[in-house]
């Protein structure tokens, strides 16, 4: 084998060492994983998915609620063309789950200027954790095409 064949042979093989260790660091020792649904809200198909939602913990309360001191959960419905509720508004620095799903289509759920996106799937839950870090008005949109008035779907944020 040529002298420079090795070289780049054990060059890849350390980079695809350090990827798979960059990767196992941060699910194992970081928590970090993909935005995925962690629940199911079960219907039949001849229920109405909004009227199931209206008697469904948390679903059947959406908005902002204090769990503990410091820490907030958000329960969020994406409908066509709207998010109920449309204004969030929350304390900066604490800890903040959001808690979403669908009413009717598969809808988008990103914080322009975060981390926090969402897949918003009917009869799917997500959720993500996120600290706000700066005080302001945030725009909460929808990034998945969901229909004829898609561009007007967002909501508004407010961290102070
Ligand atoms: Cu909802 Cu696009």
């Amino acid at each position: 084998m040529e002298r420079f064949e090795k070289v780049f042979l054990c060059a890849a093989a350390l980079v695809l060492v350090a990827f798979l260790g960059a990767l196992g660091y941060s699910s194992l020792a970081m928590g970090i994983h993909l935005p995925s649904h962690f629940g199911m809200i079960h219907y039949t198909a001849d229920q109405k998915l909004r009227k199931v939602l209206r008697k469904t913990p948390p679903f059947d309360h959406p908005g902002v609620h204090q769990v503990a001191p410091g820490k907030y959960q958000v329960v969020v419905i994406g409908l066509t063309w709207s998010f109920l509720p449309d204004l969030i508004e929350l304390p900066l620095g604490a800890d903040v789950t959001f808690v979403a799903t669908s009413m009717d289509v598969i809808h988008g759920f990103f914080i322009a200027g975060t981390r926090v996106n969402m897949m918003l799937i009917p009869g799917q839950v997500s959720e993500f954790n996120y600290r706000f870090r700066k005080p302001g008005e945030y725009l909460l949109i929808c990034h998945e095409y969901c229909g004829r008035l898609h561009q007007t779907m967002s909501a508004k944020v407010v961290v102070k």
